[in-house]
């Protein structure tokens, strides 16, 4: 098997938000419109984050859309740090509230969905949330930034090497560019950053 067809899939990219002692959000890939009668989404999200234990304590939620216009400071902060240490919302302004009580972002996203939890699937590492869409409209015409847009557009590219090689070996996270040093990555290592798997990773010689 070529472990890098799960490249294939396409994803869009979103902040989720939810709010229980505070508001809170994170970056997710993985929403998606599972029925449209009555119409139902789901996303899946790591139980490490804090947006996750806020989500399955209230069962309510927004997923802001993440547009081409967003730029990398929206995934530093939504996505390269947690609730559990700072607030995020602490000078953010980029915001306004939503009818359920959690907030909308509205730079560098096109959309929103807010949502009511009407089932959870434990698979392990993650929790699958299906929810009920109680409120949604569309914020801006721009289009919405897939994952492969992040990657290419977004995601700051490692500056070029002038000098001649150190010789140094460091494993790269594809997705947010955190450095593991070593020369063998272990098989079940995860991105302490943006919580992705050893898969996700690429050897750099510096
Ligand atoms: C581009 C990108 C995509 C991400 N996709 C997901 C995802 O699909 N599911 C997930 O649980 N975390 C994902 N993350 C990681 C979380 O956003 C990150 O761990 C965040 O800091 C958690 O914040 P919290 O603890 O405040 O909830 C992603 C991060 C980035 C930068």
């Amino acid at each position: 098997m070529d472990a890098k067809t799960m490249f294939k899939l396409s994803y869009g990219l979103f902040v989720l938000t939810a709010k229980d002692e505070k508001h809170n959000g994170c970056i997710t890939n993985t929403a998606i419109q599972v029925t449209s009668e009555p119409n139902r989404i789901s996303f899946a999200v790591n139980k490490s984050n804090y947006t996750h234990d806020q989500v399955k304590k209230t069962g309510i939620f927004t997923i802001s859309v993440i547009s081409e216009a967003a730029d990398f400071e929206l995934f530093k902060h939504f996505g390269f740090q947690s609730g559990r240490d700072v607030d995020k919302f602490d000078g953010f302004t980029d915001y306004k509230e939503a009818a359920n009580g959690t907030r909308i972002i509205t730079k560098g996203t096109n959309a929103f969905i807010s949502g009511k939890v009407i089932q959870t699937v434990d698979l392990g590492t993650h929790t699958l949330f299906i929810a009920d869409v109680t409120d949604m409209e569309v914020l801006s015409d721009t289009p919405s930034a897939t994952y492969t847009y992040y990657q290419s557009n977004i995601k700051p590219k490692p500056a070029p090497k002038t000098e001649e090689k150190t010789g140094k070996v460091v494993w790269r996270c594809k997705i947010c560019g955190y450095e593991y040093e070593g020369e063998e990555l272990p098989a079940d290592f995860v991105c302490p950053i943006c919580k992705h798997p050893a898969s996700d990773f690429e050897r750099v010689e510096l």
